[in-house]
């Protein structure tokens, strides 16, 4: 009698740990999940800026200058500008295919050339993502190639 409660007991007490353990294994394993996800999305991006980084001192510094603030009224500036910000497929257009007519950056307007520079998809997904980062600009939502390849002329 003695005997069959503590077997009912031990078994009862064995359910016990093992609920308690599958759910804690869970839970681990979800944390690990995201965590790793969020630095595999980091690294990405940081790797795409810095090729967007050799990209901008190729073809861009020679207008927008090293700072990004360019020359008021004649090549308008990246650092803060609206236009950056406020119209993200208009400037992949612009890097894409080039860019004239006039605009308003930040209050001043612009009515002047960009020549198209025959950059990949890739190259211009880069330097999307460098001048989006690069000096006071922050924009972690990152340009990809797919949508790069999105934006038609
Ligand atoms: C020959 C000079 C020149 C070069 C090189 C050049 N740009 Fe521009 N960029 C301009 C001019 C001028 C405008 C405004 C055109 C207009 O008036 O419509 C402009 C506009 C822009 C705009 C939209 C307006 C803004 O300020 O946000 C972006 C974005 C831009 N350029 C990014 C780039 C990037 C990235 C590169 C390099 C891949 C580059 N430009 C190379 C002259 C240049």
């Amino acid at each position: 009698m003695t005997n069959h409660i503590r077997l009912i007991s031990i078994a009862f007490l064995g359910v016990l740990l093992f609920s308690c353990q599958s759910k804690e294994k869970n839970n681990t394993e979800k944390i690990g999940y995201v965590a790793s996800e969020s630095i595999q999305e980091k690294t990405d991006l940081q790797k795409s800026i810095d090729r967007g980084r050799e990209v901008y001192d190729g073809f861009c510094v020679q207008c927008h200058l090293p700072n990004g603030k360019g020359t008021r009224g004649i090549f308008p500036p990246l650092d803060g500008a609206d236009w950056l910000t406020e119209k993200r497929a208009e400037s992949i257009h612009a890097v894409k295919y080039g860019q004239s007519g006039e605009i308003v950056v930040n209050g001043v307007t612009y009515n002047n050339v960009m020549p198209p520079m025959g950059l990949s998809d890739r190259e211009v997904a880069d330097v999307m993502n460098y001048i989006m980062n690069a000096w006071s600009n922050t924009q972690d939502k990152k340009v990809t190639i797919e949508e790069v390849k999105g934006i038609s002329n």
